[in-house]
């Protein structure tokens, strides 16, 4: 499998719109779950085995910390085995950190593992400020000691890591996993409250406790870590990712055409269904299969508002929003995790799109034809919704800055393509 060119690499994505997708395909692993297992691989300084892993430039980032520190790392297709018997380093240097936001889950892992840790900030990204307050205040508690040093975060726990009781006063996603990656490390037991029930922390715990942790409540809000014994070898099965599972549904959707993702995990797309039904799609469900099928126009939704799990994911509030600008009425979208999340629209407008934005609201009036154009990707999501409308949008659409998309997305057009999409990427480089 490829690993794509940077996000500043100058490749576009090519689409002639208006053709029906149909047919089936795998979903890839998730990406929000490879990324804390495979900074949990440091913890157990054991040998780690991840399979669906996924090819994604934030997987490969994610690889190149791994042996920055001192991790043997190994990938064959989808599988990606971490030996962490003998890391030699404790830092994150700027460069990594900058390649990905998410870098900050190694914070706890390192921690975890040497009592220390030496990152840059990981600072904003393009959807939103994103602070690690949360994050800095729960390691606090377990007997970190934080400074600061010209954008460096320096940590140590020089009295050894301690269980704590810790209550978020937010669901976050990173620092709840921070914590499990930390508290593992830790003597005595650490109780998280409030803490996030996505289903990628459930799927960390999961790996964790394979490899030995006693981890338990993960996918409730409350956690309980207690020490371990030991940790051990373990192989693991990243759970499949299911904001690309709706991506592709989306997809499928603008068209007019149906899809049977495979092997993909139902129950955690439970928070979207409702969302594709009052768009007049059917969705079925088999085992680990789901299979949507899409009406010729898709009807409007009600207020879709994003909350954290189990409610409608932010992951997946651009897609949507593609689908109701191409649909009969008007739809409304409250994005409550991230202030900068509608980054998307403007580029939506380009191509015909009628949406204003308030603050945190936007209101979408579907249009009967979105038309192609030139529109640039300004984050991951945001970019996969460009692609969705530009499947469903009369004539040519150009996407550039695919580096975005290529940080979650696997094969993205390949699979596209698959379902009968006309869609090509270009290296402009070499027109
Ligand atoms: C993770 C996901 C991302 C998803 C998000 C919400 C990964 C790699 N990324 O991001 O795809 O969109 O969950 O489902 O898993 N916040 C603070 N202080 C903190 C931490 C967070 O104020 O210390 C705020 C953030 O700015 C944001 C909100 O809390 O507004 C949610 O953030 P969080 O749940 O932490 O998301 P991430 O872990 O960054």
């Amino acid at each position: 499998m490829p690993v794509r060119k940077g996000v500043d690499a100058v490749e576009r994505l090519l689409i002639e719109g208006g053709r029906r997708l149909e047919g089936e395909i795998r979903v890839q692993g998730a990406k929000n779950s490879a990324l804390p297992c495979l900074a949990a691989a440091v913890v157990t300084g054991q040998t780690s085995v991840l399979t669906r892993c996924p090819c994604l430039r934030d997987t490969e980032a994610a690889m190149q910390i791994l042996r920055h520190i001192g991790c043997e790392t190994v990938r064959a297709g989808e599988r990606v085995i971490v030996r962490s018997a003998s890391p030699t380093r404790w830092d994150v240097p700027q460069s990594l950190m900058r390649r990905m936001r998410s870098s900050i889950i190694f914070l706890g892992a390192l921690l975890s593992r040497f009592g220390r840790a030496e990152l840059s900030a990981p600072g904003g990204c393009e959807i939103g400020l994103r602070p690690i307050d949360l994050h800095l205040s729960a390691l606090s508690a377990l007997g970190v000691q934080i400074e600061t040093d010209c954008g460096k975060l320096i940590c140590r726990a020089p009295n050894g890591l301690h269980g704590a009781s810790i209550t978020l006063s937010f669901p976050s996603v990173g620092a709840t996993e921070n914590i499990l990656l930390c508290a593992v490390g830790a003597d005595g037991k650490t109780v998280i409250r409030n803490a996030a029930r996505e289903p990628e922390i459930l799927d960390l715990a999961a790996f964790l406790n394979g490899c030995g942790a006693a981890i338990e409540g993960a996918g409730s809000d409350t956690i309980t870590v207690t020490p371990t014994d030991g940790f051990r070898s373990y192989e693991h099965a990243v759970m499949p990712d299911r904001i690309a599972a709706a991506t592709f549904m989306a997809a499928a959707a603008v068209t007019g055409g149906s899809v049977r993702l495979l092997d993909t995990a139902p129950e955690y797309l439970t928070p979207v269904l409702p969302f594709f039904e009052q768009t007049g799609c059917a969705v079925q469900i088999s085992g680990a299969d789901v299979l949507l099928r899409a009406p010729q126009r898709l009807q409007s939704a009600r207020t879709v508002r994003t909350m954290p799990y189990p409610g409608f994911p932010t992951d997946f509030q651009a897609s949507a929003m593609a689908m109701a600008a191409a649909a009969q009425g008007t739809s409304i979208f409250v994005e409550t995790i991230f202030e900068n999340r509608f980054k998307h629209v403007p580029e939506l407008r380009r191509m015909g799109a009628k949406i204003t934005v308030q603050n945190n609201v936007a209101v979408v009036e579907g249009v009967p034809r979105l038309c192609g154009a030139s529109v640039q990707a300004t984050d991951l999501r945001g970019g996969s919704a460009l692609v969705t409308a530009a499947l469903a949008a009369q004539g040519e659409t150009s996407v550039c800055c695919i580096g975005h998309i290529d940080r979650g997305m696997e094969q993205f057009e390949h699979n596209l393509a698959k379902l009968g999409a006309r869609i090509k990427r270009i290296d402009t480089d070499a027109e």
